[in-house]
């Protein structure tokens, strides 16, 4: 079965056609264009300003991945897009391109939850063994999910505030670095890092690591990073830097370790725009591989942590729940 998938929920506009054999995933396009240069500029998404570059390049991204992939509006058997969680215009974009082309092709729609896609991303290039325990992190959610098969989610606990991306993208704006956040804090703190291997990084608090469920908190680091910018003789930036990618890593490693540790799954999937983070990628390694040996760590590869068209069209093939394109509704505030 060949899917053509469709996502833009934030600031990508992507497409990508991806094939399923049996239980094996064949991408034969992923196309992404982005408006981030637009919102580094204004240093945070503007949602209106995003769904207008969506509209001039969903069309084009669309016909770069049919052509990438070599295949025509006849090999589809559907099309999958993201509905929701997301920006209105933005996931209105997608949608109602999908819904035309639907109707002008005559292929079923696939409806597609945006978190579901950030899971399967896991899938594209392996197959973990269920019962699976996910934690998405991306700009909007920071969500544990417990999956016992394909499509079975039951959400554990989650942060009750800021996301982890968000985190990084509100804090990085408070000392100074740019848009997105994550990867610029990352990159600080590498340097940082790299000339001081053994610095204890305790600076900002840890909210809720004491408490034995899979809450989490990440709000109230704003506050500490503008606190101890006020108080401080250190203006390091690097430095803080570090400190702040160690609370967000530390807090998401020790509620991974909680979450392991009560519900002992098979596989333990990492996905979302901050799971490309690497130092959150090592050491999360490291420390499932210290609880346990029989909980397979799986972490989506770089190229589909942050929104993408192969994780959407691979929970299409996945979970494949064909609809006419009549009853295909933009949802932006979808749960799992
Ligand atoms: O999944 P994603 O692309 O979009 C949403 O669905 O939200 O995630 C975007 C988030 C941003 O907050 C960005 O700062 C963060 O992922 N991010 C990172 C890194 N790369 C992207 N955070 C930490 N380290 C990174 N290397
Ligand atoms: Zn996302």
């Amino acid at each position: 079965m060949i899917i053509l998938g469709i996502e833009t929920s934030c600031d990508e506009t992507a497409a990508a056609v991806v094939e399923k054999n049996e239980d094996k995933i064949n991408v034969l396009s992923n196309v992404v264009a982005s408006s981030q240069d637009m919102h580094a500029k204004s240093g945070g998404i503007i949602p209106e300003v995003a769904a207008r570059e969506q509209v001039k390049s969903v069309i084009p991204v669309i016909k770069q991945s049919l052509a990438d992939a070599n295949v025509s509006s006849e090999d589809l058997h559907a099309i999958a897009v993201t509905v929701g969680p997301g920006l209105i215009g933005s996931l209105l974009v997608g949608v109602e391109t999908a819904k035309t082309l639907a109707m002008l092709w005559d292929k079923p729609i696939v409806p597609i939850n945006h978190l579901h896609g950030h899971i399967y991303s896991c899938f594209v290039e392996h197959a973990p063994e269920f019962p699976a325990l996910a934690l998405i992190v991306s700009g909007g959610h920071t969500d544990f999910v417990y999956m016992k098969g394909h499509g079975e989610f039951e959400w554990l606990g989650g942060t009750r505030d800021d996301a982890a991306g968000e985190a990084f993208d509100k804090t990085a704006r408070i000392i100074g670095l740019g848009y997105p956040g994550g990867p610029a804090i990352s990159k600080a703190s590498d340097k940082y890092l790299e000339n001081n291997p053994n610095k204890k990084l305790d600076l900002f608090p840890r909210p809720m690591t004491d408490q034995d469920n899979l809450d989490m908190s990440f709000s109230g680091l704003k506050t500490s990073v503008n606190n101890y910018l006020k108080s401080s003789e250190n203006k390091n930036t690097d430095e803080i830097a570090a400190e702040i990618e160690e609370a967000i890593i530390d807090t998401l490693i020790k509620k991974s370790s909680l979450a392991i540790k009560k519900y002992r799954p098979k596989s333990f999937l990492l996905a979302g725009g901050v799971s490309a983070n690497k130092r959150l990628r090592e050491k999360l390694d490291l420390a499932l591989q210290s609880i346990t040996e029989s909980t397979k760590f799986y972490v989506s590869p770089l190229k589909y942590t942050g929104d993408n068209a192969t994780m959407i069209a691979t929970t299409g093939l996945y979970l494949f729940q064909p609809i006419d394109w009549k009853e295909v509704k933009a949802t932006p505030s979808l749960h799992f």
